[in-house]
């Protein structure tokens, strides 16, 4: 089956073709340029851009897979979490698509999308896994046992892991998004210099807290100014990032003990991230569990991911009507 993917739920345009589940093209327009001298983005800037870039986006998708919109027979749309303003532009564009060409149309829950992004890559697990899914938005644990089951176990209560990221990147004065550019301080700095907390919260739980390791490098940072020190930013985003890795780490390690799952799975723009993907491989390799990553192009934001759900929930249950809306939260939590 050939099928158009779509994602805009947040700050980049996506389009990719897949035959069943292997990818022909995966076309993406980035908009970090325009939101990064705001610290973040700005939802109305990212609908605008969305309407700009989506028609040459899918175009270019279809004539880099050698396709013509009458060869496909399905097209997958991001229908939420996300921005309203961004997501309305994608879905209402495959709406349309979808009516004036008479392709059958189904609407994906991104958070769907990042949990299967591993079914891209050529290592493919096995159901039941356990799925870490770290973002912007969202950091969460699932249990997977189909396509199309998936159980939350442990969400967020405050910050994303990906927020946190970004915003400990925009007090430390680096630009927007924040993830890599920590990442790529952390690289030549010390992951021991600064105990940052680490948040358990209590021993059975397998929710997730960011807002206090946020906040603990806010004062660290405040503190050595105040002491009329530099702060070392390389050590700060080492020993931040080792914080939250090892949460996310050990965490997710749990959920799979706990359930007696011996497979886990991460997916989401941070576990684009080299110290929490070997933290994970290190640790699972202790633990006997199977690990799997998929390749980092497939960690962020992607329409690739969406294609394949979209397959998968096709098969499911069906095309969804065109009177069906976009959502900003997820039904999966
Ligand atoms: O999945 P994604 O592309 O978009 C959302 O749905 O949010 O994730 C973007 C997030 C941003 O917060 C970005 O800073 C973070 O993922 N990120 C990273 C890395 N690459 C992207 N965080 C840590 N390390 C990275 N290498």
């Amino acid at each position: 089956m050939l099928i158009l993917g779509i994602e805009s739920s947040c700050d980049d345009t996506a389009a990719a073709i897949l035959e069943d589940n292997v990818i022909l093209s995966n076309v993406l327009t980035s908009q970090d340029q325009i939101h990064t001298k705001f610290g973040g983005v700005v939802p109305e800037l990212a609908s605008r851009q969305h309407l700009q870039a989506i028609h040459p986006v899918v175009e270019a998708a279809l004539a880099e897979a050698g396709k013509q919109l009458a060869d496909i027979q399905l097209i997958a749309a991001t229908r939420g979490p996300g921005l309203i303003g961004s997501l309305l532009v994608g879905y209402s564009y495959s709406k349309a698509l979808s009516y004036v060409s008479n392709i059958p149309l189904i609407g994906v829950d991104h958070m769907a999308g990042h949990i299967l992004s591993v079914f891209l890559g050529r290592k493919k697990p096995n159901f039941p896994y356990i799925a870490l899914i770290v973002s912007g938005g969202t950091s969460a644990i699932y249990l997977a046992t189909s396509y199309n089951d998936f159980q939350l176990l442990g969400r967020t209560r405050d910050d994303a892991a990906g927020e946190a990221f970004d915003k400990v990147a925009k007090l430390l004065g680096l630009p927007y998004p924040g993830g890599p550019q920590v990442a790529g301080m952390a690289a030549n700095g010390d992951p021991q210099a600064v105990r940052f907390p680490r948040a358990w919260l209590n021993e059975n739980s397998l929710d997730f807290s960011f807002s206090g390791v946020k906040t603990a490098v806010l004062n660290h940072v405040n503190s050595c100014r105040q002491q009329g020190i530099q702060p070392n930013t390389e050590n700060i985003c080492a020993s931040f990032q080792e914080a939250v890795a090892e949460v996310l780490v050990e965490k997710t390690i749990s959920a799979a003990k706990r359930h007696h799952i011996d497979t886990v799975v991460v997916g989401g723009g941070v576990s684009a991230n080299t110290r929490i993907r070997d933290l994970f491989s290190a640790r699972c390799a202790t633990e006997d569990l199977f690990f799997y990553a998929p390749k980092p192009i497939y960690c962020t934001d992607n329409a690739a991911m969406i294609a394949l759900a979209g397959y998968h929930a096709y098969h499911h249950s069906g095309p969804v009507s065109l009177d069906e809306d976009v959502y900003s939260r997820s039904p999966l939590g």
